[in-house]
């Protein structure tokens, strides 16, 4: 080792031991020297400082979400404008439009995760989804800008977020496929930060003898990661005004949406977000709230029981508005949230999760239960920031049934079933006879690729024949 390079091994050591984290270096003697390059540069990526005060807060303190004080219902647009709103919900389509036409919305995918839960081997957006032609979920996304920009005569840009852990397959997932047909300088991809996977006692834990086991720092991280990449100065040298965010999970979801864009535009929103009524009192989901006045999100897990439980006078749910991670932003927005990179920053969120690892004495632990504590920003978090925000209802059957489990709740089984369901609606819905189970389900399989209808209303408009169904078949149009 050269003298410079040992003046600086003898600094990180000494950063180490300021913190309490030399096991960082247990295996050094046995590196060569490409792995011990690739170690600095690990070390390098952290701020100890600013690590220090989370690892007390976070990791060995386990602070609990603050909830504020006064906590009441949030208001939303229903899904189903009343009359006084008809007008409004009309120009806020035509406003939409009128912006999707002239490029000024983006859309911008968040898929950075790691996809734990559903085991799938490759990124999430490569899992394959739709009921008939099995198309993977990025293929499914591509579709609807294309289908959008058939519709609009728009030329629309895609944002992919991605992790250090998957940017590689996702590119070449994307290659692969010749970009599913849409044209490669329209689809940008940049990569969010990283955060260390912790021991409780607030140790680093490292996922090989050079490595430390980092992992993506949650879709919050998307904020700080479109500055960094450049990708928010792009937008606006390309004139792209609003970001329309999704993530990579739901197969539903419309990428790009006409009402909810034409919305957030006239009423001078920074963030907006789609809600729907919760399945149950205790579903999974994030549920929107007025806190001490402010538009937020409590995580599923700190709203108290009496409030998941509550009911309305009339006997509704009173906390019913789940978020389901749909969201407008603006890109001003952005720029002014993420002016002072430095110190932008949003709440963290602790989970204790299963992280295999290498311990210092070069023993490798594959957990058994859940041993470490990952922190995680959340995109919700910046709603609390935004002026004006608003939400907008929508229907679950229409607009969400994300692939989070391997089975059950929220799986693949019941995103495909979903899908099916859907696209039978639309048919019956444009006047077609739709054979069904006794049960009620679709007897058949049945596809709409969004290149030829980007909902159940297109549908009714661009279908001239009469499908051909024949009960118990597969059926996909396009
Ligand atoms: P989830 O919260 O479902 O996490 O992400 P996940 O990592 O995909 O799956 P599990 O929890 O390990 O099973 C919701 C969305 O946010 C994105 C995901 O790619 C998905 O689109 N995400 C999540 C990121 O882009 N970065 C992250 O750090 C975390």
């Amino acid at each position: 080792m050269s003298s410079a390079n040992s003046e600086a091994l003898a600094r990180v050591r000494a950063t180490l031991e300021r913190y309490g984290q030399t096991h960082l270096l247990a295996h050094w003697d046995h590196l060569n020297d490409p792995a011990r390059e690739a170690l600095l540069a690990d070390i390098a990526q952290i701020n100890f400082t600013a690590l220090a005060e989370l690892i007390d807060t976070y990791v060995r303190g386990n602070k609990s979400f603050p909830l504020p004080q006064d906590i009441q219902p949030a208001p939303f647009y229903p899904v189903q404008p009343g009359l006084e709103r008809v007008g409004k919900y009309a120009d806020a389509v035509k406003r939409g439009v009128s912006l999707i036409r002239r490029n000024k919305v983006a859309a911008f995918t968040v898929a950075g995760g790691q996809g734990t839960r559903l085991g799938f081997d490759g990124p999430k957006g490569a899992f394959p989804i739709s009921p008939v032609r099995n198309k993977p979920l990025f293929q499914l996304f591509v579709e609807f800008i294309l289908g959008t920009n058939r519709r609009y005569g728009s030329d629309l840009s895609w944002f992919i977020m991605t992790s250090p852990q998957n940017d590689a397959a996702t590119r070449k997932f994307f290659e692969d496929n010749g970009y599913f047909g849409l044209k490669r300088e329209r689809v940008r991809f940049f990569q969010q930060g990283v955060m260390p996977a912790f021991a409780p006692d607030g140790t680093i834990l490292m996922e090989d003898r050079h490595r430390i086991a980092f992992s993506p720092d949650g879709h919050g991280g998307s904020l700080l990661a479109l500055r960094r990449s450049g990708a928010l100065a792009e937008m606006a040298a390309a004139g792209i005004e609003y970001i329309s965010y999704i993530q990579v999970d739901n197969p539903l979801v419309k990428v790009i949406d006409p009402l909810f864009l034409g919305l957030h535009e006239m009423t001078g929103s920074q963030m907006s977000s789609k809600t729907i009524p919760k399945a149950d009192d205790l579903e999974r989901v994030g549920n929107f709230v007025v806190g001490d006045g402010r538009l937020q999100v409590i995580e599923y897990s700190d709203l108290p029981d009496e409030l998941a439980h509550a009911r309305d006078p009339r006997g509704g749910r009173l906390f019913d508005a789940g978020s389901i991670a749909i969201h407008v932003l603006s890109r001003s927005f952005v720029e002014q949230l993420t002016a002072d990179e430095a110190h932008f920053a949003l709440p963290w969120h602790r989970a204790v999760k299963k992280v295999p690892h290498l311990d210092a004495q070069g023993r490798w632990i594959e957990p058994t239960a859940p041993n470490a504590v990952k922190l995680e920003a959340f995109i919700f978090d910046a709603i609390p920031y935004a002026s004006n925000p608003l939400i907008l209802q929508t229907s679950r059957a229409e607009e969400f049934s994300p692939v989070k489990n391997a089975t059950g709740v929220d799986s693949e089984h019941t995103a495909r079933r979903d899908m099916n369901r859907r696209a039978a609606a639309w048919l019956h819905a444009a006047g077609f006879d739709v054979p069904r189970r006794p049960d009620g389900e679709p007897e058949g399989l049945f596809e709409i690729s969004p290149t030829l209808a980007l909902d159940g209303g297109h549908l009714r408009e661009v279908i001239i024949e009469a499908p051909v169904i024949k009960a118990g078949q597969s059926h996909y149009w396009e």
